[in-house]
């Protein structure tokens, strides 16, 4: 059943401004976002209605100017604002009342007022069937998801709960089912007999843009690596699922991580880099040193790069390193799924060098699948030469939140993290942020601009 109402908690601030209203926006634009749902905004701000709709409009100006104006206004014309405090009951009652149906509150929120805003929402009394979105981070470690999630479980019923990851939204994402499933000509080469390794890279030339508030708290490993690239390892390794609903395809997932083996003691040091960017110029922007960042806390040596390389212990994949590496102001923006091939055996050539490897690399964006292969070469016909088919993907029909977000409204958690998800991938990643602790792995440093402290 579709939600009558989305409530949004935290509808003044940057998460709000600059993916929601956008996201609501696309909907109306392909006509998805039904004409009675209604969507209220909650915020401590002092205004009324009219107030907030001058301030959505204003940011759907700055943040989805490609997205016709007829359909930012419709939007906006349909916003309605209650001033009030997030974790209070009084407040979400009063959000809530007079719902046709099932609420989704949406808690576009910092962490730290995650917990409160729960039991607010469970003392408001929502109608039966209402869900609740919860963005990232979920937690902060293990013990911090587990209560979460304990607190959830609490008031709402797992399928209830959206705990949202915007990559799971992206269209390459979900096309690793499609490449994987649905082709003799990638599923029975898809195990460590034929692959060599597999890198999840997410190099980005943006730097901290004014996010000290969140990023600096939070770092590279925790922000991208516990979350998005571990959801994409799992779509690149898990076993075939027996269908694509929340059930089934959750389940592959979480036995994927299972199956990741945590990487203890020495291991979570020697397999993982840690690093932070000193001053240097990106595409002709000037960069600070991080620690020079405004509202940086240098003390804390919050890393900016992370790479941890991983290994999923089960037979498909046994002794197959998955790399997954990411990091800010970089010298390329590179998006990508790389899965290299093991070399064939006993060439038939008389080849002065080894032909490159033969490799799969789906680019998360633009959104293209890439495949490098060898081919006899067009003069001689007995040496190899590269050759690429480069499939180039129809643009995504919706952004990520924007399909996301009417999966919530729709009651579908298939695209969202289940709860025992959450708790897995902190399993894993916790043994690396505690050896960093120990110093295990030394703060590395790499200039602004650079392809990072291990150059690609
Ligand atoms: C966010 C991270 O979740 O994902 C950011 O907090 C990162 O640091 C971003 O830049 C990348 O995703 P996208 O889709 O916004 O490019």
């Amino acid at each position: 059943m579709t939600a009558s109402r989305l409530i949004i908690l935290g509808a003044s601030g940057d998460l709000t401004g600059r993916y929601l209203l956008r996201a609501l926006v696309e909907l109306v634009e392909r006509d998805r976002l039904a004409a009675d749902v209604e969507i209220v905004g909650v915020a401590r701000e002092p205004w009324e209605t009219p107030g907030f709709r001058d301030h959505a409009a204003r940011r759907l100006e700055q943040h989805a100017p490609d997205l016709s104006r007829a359909s930012r206004d419709a939007l906006v014309g349909r916003l309605r604002y209650l001033r009030g405090d997030v974790t209070q009951a009084e407040t979400l009652q009063s959000a809530a009342e007079g719902a046709a149906g099932p609420v989704v509150a949406y808690l576009a929120l910092p962490p730290s007022l995650f917990g409160s805003a729960i039991t607010g929402l469970a003392s408001a009394g929502l109608p039966d069937g209402s869900g609740v979105v919860v963005e990232k981070p979920f937690g902060t470690d293990l013990a911090s998801a587990r209560e979460l999630n304990r607190l959830l479980h609490q008031h709402f019923a797992e399928s209830a709960v959206f705990r949202i990851d915007h990559f799971l939204g992206k269209q390459t994402v979900q096309n690793i089912l499609g490449l994987r499933f649905a082709n003799r000509l990638f599923e029975p080469l898809w195990c460590a007999d034929h692959i060599e390794r597999v890198d999840i890279i997410w190099d980005e030339t943006v730097a901290l843009e004014g996010r000290a508030g969140y990023y600096d708290g939070t770092g590279a490993l925790r922000d991208m690596i516990q979350n998005h690239l571990l959801q994409v390892l799992c779509l690149v390794a898990m076993e075939r699922p027996d269908g694509l609903g929340e059930g089934p395809l959750r389940d592959a997932k979480v036995a994927a991580l299972k199956s990741v083996r945590r990487p203890d003691g020495k291991d979570a040091g020697a397999l993982s880099v840690r690093a932070i960017y000193s001053a240097g110029s990106v595409d002709g922007r000037q960069i600070p040193d991080y620690s020079e960042e405004p509202g940086v806390d240098p003390t804390r040596s919050t890393e900016t790069f992370a790479e941890a390389t991983l290994y999923v212990d089960n037979d498909r994949w046994r002794g197959v390193p998955f790399r997954l590496r990411t990091g800010k102001a970089l010298a390329k923006d590179r998006r990508e799924i790389r899965v290299t091939l093991r070399p064939t055996e006993r060439l038939p050539f008389d080849q002065p060098h080894e032909p490159g490897p033969n490799v799969v690399a789906l680019s998360m964006d633009p959104d293209t699948v890439l495949a490098e292969i060898a081919l006899n070469g067009a003069g001689d016909p007995f040496s190899l030469e590269p050759a690429c088919w480069e499939l180039q993907l129809a643009d995504q029909e919706m952004t990520a939140y924007a399909r996301l977000l009417i999966d919530a409204l729709e009651g579908d958690p298939s695209l969202s993290i289940r709860g025992d998800e959450a708790e897995e991938s902190w399993r894993i990643v916790e043994p690396i942020l505690a050896s960093w602790d120990r110093g295990a792995s030394p703060l590395r440093s790499y200039q602004a601009g650079s392809g990072g402290p291990s150059e690609e």
